[in-house]
């Protein structure tokens, strides 16, 4: 196991409280953990040594929602959206069948290559979820193949009702067969709660059974419109609630008052041509947010944080250090991995070595300089991968 220094950090971001921000820092690391982190002039020694010439490093970013176990794209939906057409959840049908007829090792690279190019872009820990297999079988497939590959794994057989399936016998389905199926192979369930998916009643179903089985709870919730995803994820204690894009103030003050984090998409948002949701209102009120690619075929076909972040700035009036905290300590927390041994979001000793150098003096960049490719480095689990 090798050490590394990294030096002329001219803007460390930590995310620990107790470090902050630090100017002309270095951190080295040990392994696959953050060793020392602190100001360059009191770092210790290391078997390697890379100088960032005043560069900003910050924690990789956590990309916290995705659904990259598909197959196939859906070109002609996006461009007849960009021409008028509404967006309709229905198309994640097409992206079904596509994933069925798929083979693993189909499905496996291409959910390889998508986290390969998340990394190269400083995407450094990744949720994915299943969810265009909606068969027991291709289900417990999905869930497979995801955790060959991804940092966190989420069930998402509650994403559609199979076209031609009768709604009941379907959640009747989930929560029996296909939790049984899935469940050792994730960490988490969650629930497409939306007019035209599963409703209150289906959803709250579909939770307490993942529940019953050791389960993390997630929702996607209150995308197309106003609805009870916020206030059913908020009751059963979900980790978060996802989208977020049409809430109703007391959805503000329910996110404000519990532990549940709103993770918001503007990707989707801007893809789907809806509206972007109120950070703002959020974070004034004391919710924890979070920012996240919602990579996938259908709604939001990027897996670039950095494009999260840019949007996130002068379009959702989140500062630059509240939206890097939101693609970075916000994902860790909505993954609830931003505490103890091997933490991720954050850059402290025995924290995960998960990092990312920008080609530019400040994070501020990220919004200054839209567009334009920043990531100089990136060290993932102490393995730089760029
Ligand atoms: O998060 N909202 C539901 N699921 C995905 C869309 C998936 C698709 O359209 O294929 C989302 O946007």
């Amino acid at each position: 196991m090798s050490s590394t220094v990294i030096t002329g950090i001219g803007e460390l971001t930590t995310n620990d409280d107790a470090l902050g921000t630090i100017a002309d820092a270095a951190v080295v690391i040990d392994g696959d953990r953050v060793a020392w982190v602190g100001p360059a002039g009191s770092a210790p020694d290391a078997d390697e040594h890379v100088d960032v010439e005043g560069r900003a490093v910050l924690p990789g970013w956590v990309d916290s929602h995705t659904h990259l176990v598909f197959a196939g794209d859906r070109t002609a939906e996006f461009a007849a959206r960009m021409s008028g057409q509404p967006y309709q959840a229905g198309g994640i049908a097409v992206t079904v069948n596509a994933t069925r007829q798929a083979t693993d090792a189909e499905l496996a690279d291409n959910l390889r290559r998508h986290v390969e190019e998340a990394a190269a872009q400083g995407t450094t820990c990744v949720e994915t979820k299943t969810g265009y297999g909606l068969t027991v079988e291709d289900e417990l497939r999905a869930a497979k193949i995801a955790a060959t590959v991804a940092d966190e794994v989420t069930f998402l057989g509650a994403h559609l009702v199979p076209p031609g399936t009768d709604a009941t016998d379907y959640v009747d389905l989930v929560c029996g067969e296909m939790l049984d199926a899935v469940a050792e192979h994730v960490g988490w369930c969650d629930v497409f709660c939306e007019e035209g998916a599963f409703d209150a009643d289906q959803s709250r179903r579909v939770l307490e059974a993942a529940r019953r089985r050791g389960l993390g709870l997630r929702v996607h919730g209150n995308q197309l419109g106003p609805g009870p995803g916020v206030a059913l994820a908020v009751e059963l204690g979900a980790a978060s609630v996802d989208h977020c894009t049409h809430l109703e103030p007391s959805d503000v003050d329910a996110l404000a008052a519990s532990d549940t984090v709103a993770t918001l998409l503007p990707a989707c948002d801007l893809s789907t041509r809806q509206p972007l949701p109120d950070a703002r209102a959020l974070l004034d009120a004391g919710a924890t947010v979070a920012l996240a690619s919602n990579c996938n075929p259908g709604s939001s076909y990027t897996s670039s944080m950095a494009y999260c972040v840019t949007t996130a700035v002068p379009q959702m009036r989140m500062s630059v250090a509240e939206a890097i905290r939101a693609a970075t300590w916000g994902g860790a927390r909505a993954l609830r991995r931003d505490t103890g041994d091997g933490a991720v979001g954050v850059l402290r000793p025995g924290a995960r070595a998960d990092l990312q150098v920008l080609d530019a003096p400040s994070t501020t960049w990220l919004a200054y300089r839209p567009g334009v490719p920043l990531t100089r480095a990136v060290w993932r689990e102490g393995d730089r991968v760029r």
